[in-house]
């Protein structure tokens, strides 16, 4: 079946057609990421680096992320919006940290099952709860918090920033990563953006204006390092752009399509990466971690 993309506002964009026969030539081209790079994700098959996770990157970034954390044994982690829980299952395995997983949109039942599951029950707690209302914790409680693909969806204000790091200790660290730009969009671009950031999803999703909701919370890794150090209450250690974002999110395509798991975002991704060749801004992926002020 050809996947039609149109745009959210009607008569803004040519919609994009892709036959079946053009997603399978185009996802033969997709490049593999060099998993030597990763020796920490030995072990796992192709699948599982991506199975579960949502967004760009996969185990890969949260391999990325963890390299710029100073984990412990016994430590207590947040994973702020940890979806459908793979990220907080590879830090409990990895560094034998107890992470609690907040996030809005999966059932905390669905996740216990999941971890009780695989064996971590003892290890991570989930909590079905919206991380912009007041948090249930102590002050000073988490040695850390780790945000992947989360961040941008409320993130991007110094009050907010400030209410989270009340619960970190001081020196403990808030590292978050995922999808960032490589230039923030022009003032023209927030006013019509283009079609491959601006298209209608497939029902039942068919309402979400995913440029207003997703794509335009996006920012350049500068502006979230600005950000952060206008908190007044993080040191900005880390902030760096994956010099293999691409590849990385070739994988995730290929994986989607091979599985069959989202062929409208296959074909979706596909557009942006023929669009991003000369237009911009790209989306990459990024990974910013800072250390709470010993004083804040
Ligand atoms: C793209 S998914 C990423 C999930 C996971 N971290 C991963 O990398 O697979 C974004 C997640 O952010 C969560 N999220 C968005 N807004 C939130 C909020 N206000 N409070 C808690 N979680 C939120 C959603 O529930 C969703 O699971």
């Amino acid at each position: 079946m050809n996947i039609t993309i149109l745009p959210y506002r009607p008569g803004t964009a040519e919609p994009l057609v892709y036959t079946p026969a053009e997603v399978r030539a185009q996802v033969a081209l997709l490049r593999t990421p060099d998993r030597s790079r990763y020796p920490e994700l030995a072990g796992y098959t192709r699948h599982e680096l991506y199975e579960d996770c949502s967004g760009g990157g996969g185990l890969y970034l949260a391999a990325r992320m963890a390299r710029t954390l100073r984990l412990q044994p016994g430590d207590i982690v947040l994973d702020l919006g940890c979806g459908k829980g793979a990220a907080s299952i590879f830090l409990a395995r990895h560094f034998g940290v107890r992470v609690i997983g907040v996030d809005l949109w999966t059932a905390a039942a669905d996740l216990d099952q999941k971890f009780t599951a695989r064996g971590y029950r003892d290890h991570i707690t989930p909590l079905h709860l919206d991380v912009t209302a007041e948090l249930p914790f102590a002050e000073n409680y988490f040695d850390a918090v780790f945000s992947m693909n989360s961040f941008s969806f409320y993130g991007d204000n110094a009050a907010f920033i400030r209410r989270l790091m009340r619960y970190v200790k001081p020196g403990g660290q808030l590292c978050i990563g995922g999808q960032v730009l490589t230039a923030e969009f022009t003032a023209e671009q927030l006013q019509h953006p283009p079609l491959v950031y601006a298209f209608r999803l497939p029902p039942p999703a068919d309402g979400v204006d995913i440029f207003a909701d997703d794509f335009s919370k996006h920012h350049t890794p500068d502006w979230w390092r600005d950000l952060f150090a206008s908190s007044g209450v993080l040191r900005v250690d880390y902030c760096e752009m994956l010099e293999d974002a691409d590849v990385l999110y070739e994988e995730m395509v290929r994986d989607e399509h091979e599985h069959n798991t989202d062929p409208f975002d296959v074909a979706a991704s596909l557009a942006q990466m023929a669009w991003k060749r000369d237009h911009a801004p790209r989306m990459s992926l990024f990974v910013l971690t800072a250390a709470r002020n010993s004083c804040a």
